[in-house]
């Protein structure tokens, strides 16, 4: 008898699928990634689409008889939070799209909702106890509408759609209501036979429709008090607040002197490169670290009529064993990708011994791991700001500040 007979793949018995069970559950804390948290028998339950303190009746949607842990969604609301309110957008919900996560809570509530989820990373990872607040960013005044950026891909009936939760079914969605009014139409691209199109607007008005990256025309963002051009597919903040609240809660923690010598760390197009060179003047220098080429060539053009800015094509963990790296280093500025640094980078930078460095995150997790990383090299947290930069989601954007402790000889002088 062949391990098919047996209904197993390996020979052992499969334990039982619980997708589609319903139970009414008692929803506990919020947790890092849309969902809260229920117990269940003793079985941890994330379940999404719920508010905590509420009970609702949850279908599992992912999990087995003996899975360390199941997901579901609350499907019917039992004891209803003050906090839930009418979901503003249709395709928002149970099996539905999976771009939003907490459309059916205030957005208050939501923001004290990431501050929970930013304190209980710092505390669970760094061993750091916080007060979180979430800022909402200038010009936001119902969460929805600020996307500058989204990706749509095409659903069955070939018109635009966007992926279910953890799934890559594909929901037909005819208007994203967290998508700028102003995001060109993407049905043409599709019809035309891209399987996924870019829809974006530009912070100056232009409309693009990209489905080839590395074919994406430039445009110009405008931040800082600078201009910026850059190809429309590559990294800039997709919320038209937020490159400014960035680049003043960096400028603001750092308080970068004239003279001084920084490194702007997953620079893209050079933004907070520009903030800082601005800051230091003519007799100091910043370093901006891009490996991405085409958005490093970009950050070169953008920069280019500051001359103490040297734009360097290279991994960060690389250039910062590199000869180019040495010298005097007062300011650092990183802004890395969603699985944060990493500790090679990380004591790359502390053993230069820079006064402060401003940690840009979108990751609270990965946040919390390198500030983990930063403090064995040396440095320990001073301030945090948050921002809602992507309201309606379980994203947050974080500025955390670190500082030099004094070494003991330090201390006694
Ligand atoms: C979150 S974006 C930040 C961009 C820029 N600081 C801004 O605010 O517009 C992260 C950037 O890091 C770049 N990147 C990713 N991994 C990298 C690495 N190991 N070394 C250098 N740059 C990297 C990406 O290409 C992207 O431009």
């Amino acid at each position: 008898m062949t391990s098919a007979d047996t209904g197993t793949t390996d020979g052992q018995l499969e334990s039982p699928s619980l997708i589609g069970q319903e139970l009414p559950l008692d929803i506990g804390a919020v947790a890092h990634g849309g969902h809260c948290v229920a117990r269940h028998e003793g079985r941890v339950i994330f379940v999404r689409h719920a508010i905590p303190g509420e009970r609702v009746l949850a279908r599992i949607t992912e999990g087995e008889a003996d899975s360390r842990f199941l997901r579901a969604d609350a499907v019917e609301v039992l004891s209803r939070s003050p906090d839930r309110v009418q979901r503003p957008c249709p395709y928002a919900g149970p099996e539905l799209c999976g771009g939003c996560d907490f459309q059916h809570v205030s957005l208050p509530r939501q923001r004290s909702l990431l501050a929970d989820v930013v304190r209980e990373q710092l505390e669970r990872l760094a061993g750091i106890d916080w007060p979180v607040r979430v800022e909402p960013v200038p010009g936001d005044v119902d969460g929805l509408r600020w996307r500058t950026r989204v990706g749509f891909v095409a659903a069955a009936n070939g018109k635009p759609g966007l992926r279910r939760h953890r799934s890559h079914d594909v929901i037909p969605v005819a208007d994203c209501l967290i998508g700028h009014t102003e995001l060109p139409d993407v049905t043409s691209a599709l019809d035309a036979g891209a399987a996924s199109a870019q829809a974006v607007v530009s912070g100056t008005g232009e409309r693009v429709v990209v489905t080839d990256p590395k074919a994406a025309p430039v445009v110009t963002e405008q931040a800082a008090g600078r201009t910026w051009q850059l190809h429309a597919s590559d990294f800039w903040q997709v919320h038209p607040g937020a490159a400014d609240a960035l680049v003043a809660a960096v400028i603001d923690g750092l308080q970068p002197a004239a003279g001084e010598r920084c490194w702007d760390l997953y620079a893209g197009v050079g933004l907070f490169a520009g903030a800082l060179a601005e800051r230091i003047g003519l007799g100091g220098a910043v370093v901006a670290v891009e490996s991405h080429r085409r958005a490093a060539e970009s950050a070169r053009r953008n920069l280019a009529d500051l001359s103490q800015v040297r734009v360097v094509t290279e991994r960060v963990d690389r250039f910062a064993r590199s000869r180019i790296a040495q010298g005097r280093l007062d300011l650092v500025v990183l802004d890395p990708p969603r699985a944060g640094a990493g500790a090679a980078a990380i004591r790359g930078i502390t053993k230069r011994r820079p006064r402060a460095i401003a940690y840009v995150a979108c990751d609270p997790a990965a946040l919390a791991r390198d500030l983990a990383t930063l403090s064995e090299g040396g440095y320990e947290l001073v301030s945090l700001r948050a921002f809602d930069i992507f309201p309606m989601t379980a994203h947050v954007e974080c500025v955390a500040i670190c500082e030099r402790r004094p070494s003991a000889s330090e201390r006694n002088t």
